[in-house]
């Protein structure tokens, strides 16, 4: 076990957004105690849009371009794509001879999303979405990493991991693989812009580092208080989105004015989101900086190929102890 290592990934589905930002925050702190890898997983976005790729490129991109305009840092942590690191696929394949598929079928994740799809109409009762746990499992005993900072859904899925770990260290009698742990952190809830849950399929996001004109029209079409009609009528701050907003973009005391003055009737809508707009934009605009710095010369593909090779390093030293103890 190497530890205090992490490994963390996502899926590519393109920008991220607002809502995503204090998953990233809590990466960004702990690049601070830990030694990251941070990978992003366009194998595993293949499970269930095989048949699109057309903007899987695109969208690594655009999701590491947003990584490292929060805060992850390539100068301490190893940031690369999964596909550029072939070690997770001979891992991969490795453990698909040892893990008995009554495993994966019990999965709960995995049940679930095959009804769930279905539905929609996408048919991923395929090998290679059955065998999802088993590439995760992959991408992070490739590093050994002791600790996985996952949302409680993955919950399932380390679970898995940490059975496979110990299922072959038994039969290969080695001690290669730790047994790494989740790492919950709390997620705060960012309502979209019609205070639904923010999701790209509502059409209800900001981007992050949307700025400019894009972040006044977000702004402009937030719901407010359903009840309050002219802008001198009482609102209740309580119902509505731009003061949610506010709570998390805006300092206390402005807060606490702002609503004593919608309760008051004393401040309108338009003004009120004029402020958010404002807060937000102070917000956003050094990330927007750092993302266009970033894309510009191609400094982004750097920062990737320079971190698959350094995580090719790693996941090969680990791939050595591996292919000995199966006396490979
Ligand atoms: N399954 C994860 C998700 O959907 C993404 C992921 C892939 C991952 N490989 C990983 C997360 C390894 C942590 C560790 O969010
Ligand atoms: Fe919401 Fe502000 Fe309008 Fe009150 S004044 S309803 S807090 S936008």
């Amino acid at each position: 076990m190497i530890e205090n290592r992490i490994l963390s990934g996502m899926r590519p589905t393109g920008k991220l957004h607002i809502g995503h930002l204090s998953v990233l925050e809590n990466w960004a702190k702990l690049q601070e105690d830990y030694k990251c890898f941070f990978m992003v997983a366009d194998w595993h976005a293949l499970t269930t849009a095989y048949d699109n790729t057309d903007e899987i490129k695109q969208n690594r991109r655009d999701m590491a371009l947003d990584w490292l305009s929060v805060g992850i840092d390539p100068e301490r942590s190893v940031i690369f794509v999964q596909s550029e690191v072939k070690q997770h696929a001979e891992l991969h394949l490795l453990f698909s001879m040892n893990t008995p598929i009554s495993w994966l079928e019990r999965c709960p994740t995995y049940k679930d999303q095959v009804a769930q799809l279905g539905k929609e109409g996408k048919d991923i009762n395929t090998y290679g979405f059955l065998g999802y746990p088993l590439l995760q499992a992959a991408d992070i005993l490739a590093y050994r990493a002791d600790t996985v900072p996952v949302g409680e859904d993955q919950i399932p899925h380390l679970e898995m991991t940490r059975e496979i770990a110990r299922r072959f260290n038994h039969i290969y009698d080695t001690q290669v693989f730790p047994e790494p742990k989740a790492k919950l952190a709390k997620v705060s809830m960012l309502p979209g812009l019609d205070g639904r849950k923010m999701s790209k399929s509502y059409g209800n996001i900001i981007e992050i580092g949307e700025t400019g004109k894009d972040l006044q029209g977000k702004v402009r079409q937030m719901t407010t208080d359903p009840n309050r009609i002219k802008k001198d009528d009482p609102g209740d701050p309580g119902v509505c989105v731009v003061n949610t907003y506010h709570g998390i973009y805006s300092e206390a005391g402005h807060v606490t004015e702002l609503q004593e003055a919608c309760r008051r009737g004393e401040i309108g809508c338009v003004q009120c989101k004029k402020a958010l707009t404002t807060n937000l934009s102070q917000f956003m605009d050094p990330i927007r900086t750092k993302r266009d710095e970033l894309s510009q010369n191609s400094m982004i593909d750097d920062i990737l190929a320079e971190g698959a090779k350094k995580a090719a390093l790693e996941a090969e030293k680990t791939m050595e102890i591996v292919r000995s103890a199966m006396k490979l």
